[in-house]
């Protein structure tokens, strides 16, 4: 019967030839009897080729040394494009993290190499959005689905499960958490027959003044509608869904009771959820639930409670550290700003053709909507767009039309391709 085979099954290795690192890399002898994976050359940069993680059989040549000209412009809703720079740093650690002979995947996350790493992350995250020291930054799993239901769980009343401000899909299932546990309110409610077009106006909420928070959408990744203020709230905490807008512009933290986002749009890959939450709620918040769904249980172990999702946090570290260098929030906001103008013009000066929905004070920086003509048009559309290289573009299936998701890691010379593309389409679909 055949199995896998171990490490303990294979005979000892031959030592490995020196990779001028001066690592202490483990025996990469592949099993299979081929040749060591690192001895082989990658036929476009003249690199090594990392050996085969199985250490079966050498992936096919194709997977060796992916040619980056094969990167597609990637317009993803989420999971989305991430930063190069930080892929490639991830592919050039990837067998052998700083040394160790190992992958950072393989490191126990109790470890001192992957703690320095959570630690930095903790640190680039903090510095980029200037979180102060009222705050606590957690890296939680389970998705910003999970924070639907823990938030409430932790910090309900007897009375009141939060106020509730409904601008799309997601906050209505946030809301629908919140009525399994306690007792919600709708602070605001903008669809019109089921759509959503705007976010509301201050003047437009009812709040309570015994909520134990009001929560929102700051981006509503399928309507493509987006908080530029935040409503006051006064003494009740504003908690905010940020999944599909954080980092996308500098933020005043303190403003906010807590912030969460599943990382898979603007900070890394999926798997990790930021929470960034006020120490006195973290404090407050209630402990007649289990433990591990308590925010005080992972802020007092600085997410390290239980197993942490270390390879999502090693890739928010890298693209973390990718957005500094790229000048932070004030150079991202510069560069989102500039693709939504771009974007937002080529649909308006399209003479009708390209329609967004979306009400212009509430139009998205991240997720932009539009409709053609036509659903067949909007099909050719999203294939043609594919064969030039551009992927991502349908819209979300319960509303159909196109999306254009354009976070952090879409360039403006992206948008501008995307732009000249529709130009084209339009011209010879019109
Ligand atoms: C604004 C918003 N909130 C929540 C979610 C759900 O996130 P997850 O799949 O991480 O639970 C999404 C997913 O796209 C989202 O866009």
């Amino acid at each position: 019967m055949s199995r896998l085979l171990l490490r303990t099954d294979l005979a000892p290795a031959p030592p490995p030839p020196s990779n001028g690192s001066g690592g202490r890399r483990a025996d990469a002898q592949l099993a299979s009897g081929l040749p060591r994976a690192d001895t082989l050359v990658c036929s476009r940069a003249n690199r090594p080729y990392a050996p085969g993680v199985s250490g079966l059989q050498p992936p096919p040549v194709s997977l060796r040394c992916p040619p980056m000209s094969n990167r597609v412009i990637n317009f993803n809703a989420g999971p989305s494009g991430l930063p190069l720079p930080a892929l490639e740093r991830a592919q050039k650690e990837f067998l052998d993290f700083q040394g160790t002979g190992m992958s950072i995947m393989e490191h126990s996350h109790r470890g001192k190499d992957y703690e320095s790493v959570h630690n930095e992350a903790i640190k680039l995250l903090t510095e980029l959005l200037g979180v102060p020291d009222t705050h606590q930054v957690l890296f939680l799993q389970g998705g910003a689905s999970h924070q639907f239901a823990m938030l409430p769980m932790n910090l309900r009343t007897e009375e009141h499960a939060g106020d509730y401000v409904l601008t799309g899909a997601w906050s209505q299932k946030a809301l629908d958490e919140a009525k399994i546990v306690g007792k919600p309110a709708v602070a605001a409610d903008t669809a019109v027959e089921g759509k959503f077009t705007r976010v509301p106006k201050q003047s437009e909420l009812k709040l309570s003044a015994n909520a134990p928070y009001v929560h929102i959408t700051s981006n509503n990744t399928i309507f493509g509608t987006q908080f530029f203020d935040f409503p006051n709230t006064g003494n009740v905490p504003l908690i905010a869904d940020m999944s599909s807008d954080i980092l996308w512009r500098p933020t005043d933290v303190s403003k906010f009771g807590m912030i969460y986002a599943g990382a898979q749009k603007n900070i890394g890959p999926s798997g990790v959820t930021v929470v960034i939450m006020r120490k006195d709620l973290i404090e407050k918040s209630r402990k007649d639930i289990p433990k591990v769904l308590r925010y005080s249980t992972h802020a007092k172990e600085n997410s390290l409670y239980n197993t942490a999702p270390t390879f999502a946090i090693y890739m928010v570290r890298n693209v973390l550290a990718v957005l500094k260098d790229m000048g932070g929030l004030p150079a991202l906001e510069k560069q989102n700003r500039k693709k939504g103008e771009i974007l937002y013009a080529a649909i308006d000066q399209s003479s009708g053709y390209f329609k967004c929905p979306v009400e212009k004070e509430s139009r998205s920086v991240m997720n932009v909507v539009f409709r053609l003509p036509s659903e067949p048009l909007e099909e050719k559309f999203v294939s043609e767009a594919k064969k030039a290289g551009m992927v991502g573009l349908k819209g979300h299936r319960s509303v159909g039309g196109i999306r254009v998701s354009q976070y952090n890691a879409v360039t403006v010379e992206a948008v501008q391709k995307l732009v000249g593309f529709m130009d084209t389409f339009r011209k010879a679909n019109g």
